[in-house]
């Protein structure tokens, strides 16, 4: 897993320092979950200052505050203040609104971003042993909402969450689907037998390069 860990510290750490044409801003989807956490402290403990156009932001958020220890956000905190991103920059869903107020400013910030002509490089994405990824749970989630970047996601047990959707994952340009344990091994295989049986293989069908990055346990020998 560290190699899984240091390969995906190394693409970050050059994504971030792209600078855009122009002055472009640059934007890159982190992932939530708690498959990315060591990838986020490498960085956070080898901080560097990224070009004045790199945006951050989360594939998806628990409706938690971002002290509580399921924050999706707070999880990257260390890593945006390494970083010198603040709150402009390293962008959080605001969990203290209500949840569709809460999706509808979020996608507002991804709108004035992608308006503003950012070019979103990379997403980090991570998969449930569901199938799922982002708070895309279901066929439904990954396929409906085609106008919309963000969606509330209702949760039968709290908390809900705010998700990207298929619509936004749409305009990545890379994707990384980042994913380990033993545990993970069967939807791995699913994934790459039949992309569609899953949401997460819905959720990715638009982006142009998606790639799986697995460790030695999720990807049963796959190379
Ligand atoms: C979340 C994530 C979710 C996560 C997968 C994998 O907020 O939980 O965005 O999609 O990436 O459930 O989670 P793990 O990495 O913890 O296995």
């Amino acid at each position: 897993m560290e190699e899984l860990h240091g390969a995906a510290a190394d693409l970050l750490r050059e994504h971030f320092q792209r600078a855009m044409p122009g002055g472009k801003p640059h934007a890159i989807m982190l992932s939530g979950g708690q498959t990315p956490q060591p990838v986020y402290d490498r960085i956070a403990g080898e901080p560097f200052t990224p070009p004045a156009g790199l945006h951050l932001f989360l594939s998806d958020e628990r409706m938690v505050p971002a002290a509580h220890p399921d924050s999706n956000y707070g999880r990257c905190r260390r890593m945006f203040s390494a970083l010198g991103l603040g709150p402009d920059r390293a962008l959080r869903v605001r969990t203290e609104l209500p949840l569709a107020q809460a999706a509808a400013a979020y996608g507002q910030d991804l709108t004035n971003l992608l308006r503003a002509g950012a070019t979103v490089s990379l997403g980090l994405l991570g998969l449930g042993a569901d199938g799922h990824t982002a708070s895309l749970f279901s066929r439904e989630d990954a396929l409906g909402n085609h106008d919309r970047l963000v969606i509330p996601v209702h949760r039968p047990k709290p908390p809900d969450r705010v998700s990207v959707t298929t619509n936004l994952i749409a305009r990545i340009e890379h994707v990384v689907l980042l994913v380990a344990g033993a545990d993970k091994r069967d939807v791995v295989a699913r994934l790459l037998a039949d992309p569609d049986s899953t949401p997460a293989g819905l959720a990715v069908r638009g982006a142009r390069l998606v790639e799986i990055w697995a460790d030695r346990a999720a990807s049963g020998g796959y190379r």
